[in-house]
């Protein structure tokens, strides 16, 4: 059997018989009993797939280049374990990040670490563990690193350039454009350069931009390599992430090749050929290998066809963030036809809290479980508490097994920082 939800599901899921879903080889019904819902199941196959994905083309493409895994998109030690085990590095925002990042046992000297407002525990948690680089923001970080790296030992660092390119995706994950608040533009950029390299604490190893996030066009991702090459000649050369994931049937983002064709042709034209190139690809990396499962609460049929779900915005912000447009469907009647427009909508006391309006399934009803397919990326580490909600579990599925690798959250936890 076949449904059109498997083109947006990791390669290897199927429709059994009955109508029912497998991932990974596990039924999704027999997951919602194991481990309840809403949860978010990673098949670890397409994480690991991608990943090597990732790392095998850019290779082929550039003589020293890495690739660096952003945290941020999917920070579970779980999945930063993953891309540690597939030979990436790990793009880390904050202390918590760099901390799981050392969890999942990566060598500190392939972790980057971001923000536009590091503090100065964040930086000394990184120059303890020996991170390889600090992408230096402002004269602050650079301050507070002169003052926290001891005598003898200097940072390696890059210094987050403005790239002045305004890419065509949501304004609120566009970080190129000027007037962003991350980086410093050429002018500034160029002096804390030089104040960089004349530091006896630090050593300036190179420059970083990044354009935005869910950018179609790796054009817009290829822009910001002319800027960084006019700042000068560098060791090292950070072209960030931003390729744009495939969340719904009308989309099809690039390819990593041909992501990396297009990027690494202005490389080609503008960067010395001896350079260390770092990308930094994060919902594209994990987004397709992810899916949240969730049971529908209530269906009420008056203005409109509501079917209500067991999560919402506590466990995928994006919708009201960004208005992301997600596919779904009942998970074990894939069998059947779609008959009714509904909005699929969450359990918080939210009017914007409506997961996907509208869409067209058979008939719903109590109990069913829906499928909603790309949910790997900035969902689970923007889970939240509102109206008393328990993060879900993530649970990993591979060849026919599951296990939880971060458990759903218990009502106790929810107490815990109660004094
Ligand atoms: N590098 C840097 C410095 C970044 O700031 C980001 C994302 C990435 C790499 C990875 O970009 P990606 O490949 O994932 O597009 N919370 C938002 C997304 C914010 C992205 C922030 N930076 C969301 O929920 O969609």
């Amino acid at each position: 059997m076949t449904h059109p939800l498997l083109d947006l599901l990791p390669a290897g899921s199927a429709v059994d018989p009955d109508g029912t879903l497998r991932i990974g080889g596990c039924r999704v019904d027999d997951l919602a009993r194991e481990f309840g819902t809403p949860a978010i199941i990673v098949d670890e196959t397409a994480l690991r797939a991608r990943a090597r994905e990732y790392r095998t083309e850019l290779e082929a493409r550039w003589p020293h280049a890495r690739v660096v895994f952003a945290s941020k998109a999917f920070p579970a030690t779980a999945v930063q374990r993953v891309m540690a085990e597939e030979g990436l590095g790990l793009d880390v925002a904050g202390g918590g990040e760099i901390l799981s990042a050392l969890r999942a046992g990566v060598d500190p000297a392939l972790i980057v670490l971001h923000g536009n407002a590091k503090s100065t525990e964040e930086l000394r948690l990184a120059v303890d563990a020996g991170v390889g680089l600090v992408v230096v923001d402002n004269s602050d970080d650079v301050d507070r690193l002169e003052e926290i790296v001891p005598a003898g030992r200097r940072q390696d660092v890059l210094v987050r350039v403005v790239p002045e390119v305004a890419s065509s995706t949501h304004p609120h994950v566009q970080t190129g454009q000027v007037g962003s608040k991350f980086g410093l533009t050429a002018p500034a950029a160029k002096a804390l350069i030089a104040r960089i390299s004349r530091s006896p604490r630090l050593r300036m190893r190179g420059v970083h931009a990044h354009v935005g996030s869910q950018v179609m066009d790796p054009s817009e991702l290829a822009a910001a390599v002319a800027p960084l090459a006019a700042l000068g000649t560098f060791d090292v050369y950070d072209l960030g992430g931003g390729l744009g994931a495939r969340y719904t049937y009308d989309e099809h983002p690039a390819s990593v090749a041909d992501y990396l064709d297009t990027l690494l042709a202005a490389a080609r034209a503008h960067l010395p050929s001896t350079a260390e190139l770092i990308i930094e690809p994060g919902r594209s990396m994990v987004n397709g290998a992810a899916l949240t499962l969730y049971t529908v609460t209530t269906v009420k049929r008056d203005a409109r066809a509501f079917v209500a779900v067991d999560g919402g915005m506590g466990d995928n912000l994006e919708v009201a963030l960004f208005q992301q447009r997600y596919e779904a469907a009942l998970a074990t009647r894939l069998g059947e036809e779609d008959t009714e427009d509904v909005v699929v909508v969450g359990r918080h006391c939210e009017s914007g809290d409506v997961l996907i309006d509208p869409l067209r399934l058979p008939a719903a009803r109590v109990g069913d479980l829906l499928v909603v397919p790309a949910t790997g990326a900035y969902t689970h580490t923007m889970a939240n508490n509102y109206n008393g909600a328990r993060r879900p579990p993530v649970v990993f599925v591979r060849g026919g097994e599951a296990r939880a690798v971060i458990r759903r959250e218990t009502w106790d936890d929810l107490f815990l920082r109660d004094l």
